[in-house]
């Protein structure tokens, strides 16, 4: 259980105090009218500041409170709407609005404002700790990005039980007066400070209390999963060679390597001394094992498909790179 420490309460004044000198200036943080930041923070969800501004204002000027929105024509909320994508925060805001009417007014802690259409947790906790003091976190991807780096947080960020362990931290970094103002000092530092790459931490108020920072391990959090290991596949291809000529087939247009003339790919196999050559790193998903049987063939009893080939022609050829490299290696080439 993290308590609260001198090392938090440094970092929280830091932070409120950084805000008043450094607040993005957005309309909506001029009061805190429950109608107007909850109509901020669902255009919010998934746009940004800059793009979802312009449509802030056009609602507030269409639906002044949200008894006007809750009565309007669902056409007019959607047409005013269009642009800003994932239109079912639309249609959301609309019957929240309703809901709030039937209700009497916002609810007025983050529990219940989770029941309204389109508020998860992140808004809840944004609505409630900016128009009623609730002092809980606000956690989105850009806030877990500045807390995990903060308390150096070694454990996964995609884990229910990580942010458990970051909302019970990040508490006592919001200012019991002014919550709703801490919070929104993390978004501005994640965005602007605590970025995904080159974080600016001399520029940070939280820079001597930041335990990534102490460390110079900023890049290493948030922990992330790790990527999938790339599907391994070998692939076998047989060489018909008759004197200094060989069988190629033309691949299908799709697909790897399409439209280039390669060796046939052996579905059945028999054992052999096969020469492999790895090439890892040909595709990004994949990492291929090649393989190459060779055998020596008469021209007639081969399988209609394949084309033969000079050494001459081969060369002008569009081979894939591992086929080039095959002739190469034998000195074909
Ligand atoms: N993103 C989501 N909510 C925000 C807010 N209140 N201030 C700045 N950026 C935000
Ligand atoms: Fe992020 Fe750097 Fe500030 Fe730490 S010091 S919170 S890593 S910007």
């Amino acid at each position: 259980m993290t308590e609260t420490t001198i090392q938090n309460f440094n970092a929280k004044v830091s932070l409120i105090e950084w805000f008043d000198i450094h607040r993005r200036l957005l309309p909506w943080r001029k009061n805190s009218n429950p109608y107007a930041i909850w109509l901020s923070e669902i255009i919010l969800q998934q746009t940004r500041v800059d793009q979802g501004l312009p449509y802030w204002e056009r609602f507030m000027e269409a639906f002044p409170n949200v008894k006007a929105l809750a009565n309007a024509p669902s056409d007019q909320v959607m047409a005013l709407w269009a642009g800003l994508g994932y239109y079912s925060r639309a249609r959301n805001l609309h019957r929240s609005a309703q809901q709030v009417v039937n209700l009497g007014d916002f609810p007025r802690s983050s529990s219940e404002l989770l029941l309204l259409p389109g508020v998860g947790p992140y808004t809840a906790a944004a609505i409630a700790s900016i128009c009623f003091k609730e002092r809980c976190p606000a956690l989105d991807g850009n806030a877990l990005r500045v807390y995990s780096r903060f308390f150096a947080i070694a454990d996964r960020i995609d884990r229910s039980s990580t942010i458990k362990i970051i909302r019970e931290k990040a508490i006592h970094l919001l200012d019991e007066e002014r919550p709703g103002d801490s919070n929104q000092a993390i978004m501005d530092l994640g965005s602007r400070v605590c970025t995904p790459n080159q974080p600016k931490c001399p520029d940070c108020p939280l820079k001597t209390r930041c335990e990534a920072y102490r460390r110079g391990t900023m890049a290493s959090f948030p922990v992330k999963p790790a990527k999938k290991a790339p599907k391994s596949e070998d692939w076998h291809f047989q060489i018909h060679q008759f004197g200094k000529e060989f069988a190629l087939m033309k691949r299908p247009d799709s697909g790897i390597w399409g439209g280039l003339w390669c060796f046939p790919i052996l579905e059945e196999l028999t054992p052999s001394l096969a020469k492999e050559l790895q090439c890892g790193h040909l595709l990004s998903h994949r990492k291929l094992r090649l393989f190459f049987h060779e055998k020596t063939v008469s021209h007639a009893k081969i399988d209609p498909a394949l084309q033969w080939f000079t050494l001459k022609e081969l060369k002008n050829l569009g081979l894939p790179v591992p086929i080039r490299w095959w002739f190469e290696e034998k000195n074909y080439f």
